[in-house]
């Protein structure tokens, strides 16, 4: 019965191209990606909601602007959506999208060539033309699993760069901070930089938990909770505090001393654009509403490198 979904009649699957907490991705034949996904998660109870809603709304205003000539070229391009007839007493859903590369999966291959995990399709190939002795592939497997976590070139020396998993936090505390930055360049627009460098944090607390504060305290600067995992609002050792720094650097416009300080991984035009629509996105949305947007869930088309894709957040 899923089978007979019209979706699955138009288009062969043709690899697979990963899978989430509620769902599959699937490469179709016509070069386009198909996501197949059951629930989606519920912010309010914390658990799943079976009827998706939040990705079926999210999908579907993307294919109204597709289709409306409304999008932007960093918007995700949604061909077709819709739901899937199964025989379990409830839908899924799907959407069709383009193939997207992920950020994640591209700074592996440029930060960390050759520790990537093995996978079983690879050793049964690798058997298959002979280039591994079946009685090798226990050690095979053991040899990739510690060059993946320890950084160990393919001749079996210590390489330079990094393993795969400190490329993949980097990568993550790069979009983290771009966040906060994005949030924090909101809030200069706001409240310019001043204001900023002289909100002092643990007046803030001191207020939200119910002492008295000053009359001309009355109009402080509320930061967004999750703020300040990535940027220190805290000055130390009389070093000023990075909130304060960046917030002057931003309303000079000087992105680009910013990211010569903190953004060693990405692609530098990426990041810019990248920082652009969180600050567009983190106009009504909180930093929490935006947690999933990381390494995994952002990247781009072949041969539009530099325009960032969010997919899934
Ligand atoms: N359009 C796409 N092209 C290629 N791979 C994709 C695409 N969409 C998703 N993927 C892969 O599938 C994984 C799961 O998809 P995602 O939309 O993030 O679902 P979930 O909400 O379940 O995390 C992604 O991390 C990515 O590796
Ligand atoms: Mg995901």
């Amino acid at each position: 019965m899923v089978a007979n979904n019209n979706i699955f009649q138009k288009n062969n699957i043709v690899e697979n191209l990963g899978a989430g907490s509620y769902g599959f991705v699937v490469g179709l034949d016509n070069d386009h990606a198909l996501k197949v996904y059951v629930g989606s998660f519920d912010p309010t109870t914390r658990g799943t909601d079976p009827g998706a809603k939040s990705d079926v709304e999210r999908y579907g205003a993307f294919y109204e602007k597709a289709f409306g000539g409304t999008a932007s070229v960093s918007e995700l391009h949604v061909f077709r959506e819709g739901k899937i007839k199964t025989p379990f007493g409830r839908d899924w859903f799907y959407a069709e999208m383009p193939k997207i590369v992920p950020y994640s999966e591209h700074m592996r291959q440029v930060h960390a060539p050759g520790a990537e995990d093995v996978s079983d399709e690879e050793v049964k190939k690798l058997v298959a033309t002979g280039k591994l002795a079946p009685e090798d592939v226990e050690d095979f497997r053991k040899y990739k699993a510690s060059a993946a976590s320890r950084g160990v070139s393919k001749t079996g020396l210590v390489r330079q760069g990094r393993s795969l998993k400190e490329v993949t936090d980097r990568v993550n505390f790069e979009i983290l901070f771009l966040k906060e930055l994005a949030y924090l360049a909101n809030l200069v627009d706001d409240r310019g930089a001043q204001a900023i460098a002289e909100f002092d944090p643990e007046e803030a607390y001191a207020q939200q938990h119910g002492r008295a504060f000053p009359e001309d305290h009355k109009d402080e600067i509320k930061l967004d909770s999750d703020f300040g995992a990535a940027i220190d609002t805290k000055s130390r050792g009389g070093k000023r505090a990075q909130l304060a720094e960046f917030a002057e650097l931003l309303e000079q416009g000087n992105l680009d001393v910013i990211f010569s300080q903190e953004i060693s991984l990405l692609d530098k035009t990426y990041a810019k654009n990248l920082f652009n629509q969180l600050k567009g996105l983190l106009k009504t949305k909180t930093l929490n509403d935006i947690r999933d947007i990381r390494g995994a869930n952002i990247g781009f088309y072949k041969g539009r490198e530099k325009v960032p894709i969010i997919f899934d957040y």
